[in-house]
């Protein structure tokens, strides 16, 4: 059988200083767990307009729809403010997205014992929290007809509408559930059953997705705002939760912000089950191109490592080789190394992009 197939786009600004500690981190994997990739490079965002014309060439796209994983850097930047809308770093990225068809985006929050302190919540709240939001990314209000806005008699309304479709709701609680059965095996499922039609259907669709092909997953329901008060109350006891697009956006936000810095939070978008039965996957740190800090060796490549942990455990069934990289950045953090990100009050000397590198493969060893 052949080696599972990685394709790289370390994109612009800290994408690439991030993205070559990652390689470092896939090598080692190859080297001491017999666990090898084919991984192929390429341009996209900024480095990739430089280079062609374009954010993202149609041969990248091509091999985007190929491989088993994405895992991407970031894109954008000062230097390309200017260009016109049609050939902006992000449309490489929003390309990618759309023609991979990634309904279903996971943002996890998981805290690092040496870094609860960091939170702006108790510690007792926060440590050891490990839970992962599900965001329904391609439809709901944000994509929803009609749209406008319009003038009615004297004023001007504006109108966006919340749609969702039985197989939208279907496609994404079936990620949930996978996703569920690969951790806590539990799934909380949040919308407005109570005052949307929308959120009705998708309490209905999300229970029936459950009692056919997922029994074995424990499922609950609860109202979005309800979620959010919990989330903050005690989000330890979620594992998967699952809501829509709107919704999902900023309980997304709010979670991730419960565990700290932008330079610990991975990500995964994925879409529907291929041929060997991988979903399509696209893995990403939530931070961008940090053009401040770019060009420095500051930036913190934990996010991006976490986000090809994520690959491991989301793409390739290698939960416990994830852990093992887990493991490595929580052993790192509690001997107190620190990118100058994760740096509060107490004077300790930030280190590199490379020294933070160095720390997490001599963890792994
Ligand atoms: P940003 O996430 O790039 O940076 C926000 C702040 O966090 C900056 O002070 C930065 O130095 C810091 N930061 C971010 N990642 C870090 C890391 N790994 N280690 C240490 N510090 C880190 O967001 P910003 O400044 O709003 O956007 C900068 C550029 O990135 C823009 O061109 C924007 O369009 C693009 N962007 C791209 C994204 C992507 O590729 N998915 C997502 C967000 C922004
Ligand atoms: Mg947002």
């Amino acid at each position: 059988m052949s080696n599972p197939s990685l394709l790289i786009l370390p994109g612009d600004g800290i994408g690439p200083e991030v993205m070559a500690e990652v390689k470092r981190v896939i090598d080692w994997f190859g080297d001491k767990r017999g666990l090898a990739f084919d991984v192929s490079e390429d341009l996209v965002g900024g480095a990739a307009y430089d280079a062609h014309g374009t954010p993202l060439t149609d041969e990248t796209m091509a091999k985007a729809q190929e491989v088993d994983a994405v895992l991407l850097g970031a894109v954008g930047g000062p230097k390309y403010d200017n260009l016109d809308f049609s050939v902006k770093p992000e449309r490489g990225l929003l390309r990618l997205r759309k023609e991979m068809d990634l309904f279903s985006n996971l943002r996890p929050a998981q805290c690092f014992d040496a870094l609860a302190d960091f939170s702006s919540l108790k510690r007792e709240v926060v440590a050891g929290l490990d839970i992962v939001i599900v965001r329904e990314l391609t439809s709901g209000i944000y994509f929803g007809e009609p749209r406008g806005i319009i003038k009615e008699g004297n004023e001007r309304v504006g109108i966006n509408t919340q749609r969702y479709t039985e197989s939208e709701i279907d496609r994404v609680a079936r990620s949930a559930f996978e996703l569920a059965r690969k951790r806590g095996n539990k799934v909380c499922s949040m919308e407005k059953a109570n005052v949307m039609e929308s959120g009705i259907l998708w309490r209905e669709v999300v229970q029936k997705v459950h009692d056919e092909d997922y029994p074995d997953v424990e499922l609950s329901h609860m109202y979005a705002d309800a979620g959010a008060m919990q989330l903050c109350r005690w989000p330890k006891q979620f594992d998967v939760i699952v809501t829509d697009n709107l919704f999902g956006d900023l309980l997304s936000d709010a979670a991730a912000m419960l565990t700290g810095s932008l330079g610990m939070l991975p990500s995964a978008s994925l879409g529907a089950p291929m041929a060997n039965g991988r979903p399509k996957a696209l893995y990403e740190p939530v931070h961008g191109s940090a053009p401040d800090i770019a060009g420095q060796g500051k930036a913190n490549p934990i996010a991006c490592i976490l986000s090809f942990a994520m690959a491991l455990r989301y793409s390739f069934d290698q939960g416990d080789e994830a852990k093992r990289i887990e493991t490595a950045v929580e052993k790192v953090l509690a001997d107190g190394l620190r990118t100058a990100d994760l740096i509060g009050e107490e004077g300790v000397e930030p280190v590199s992009t490379r020294q933070m590198g160095d720390a997490i493969l001599a963890a792994l060893d």
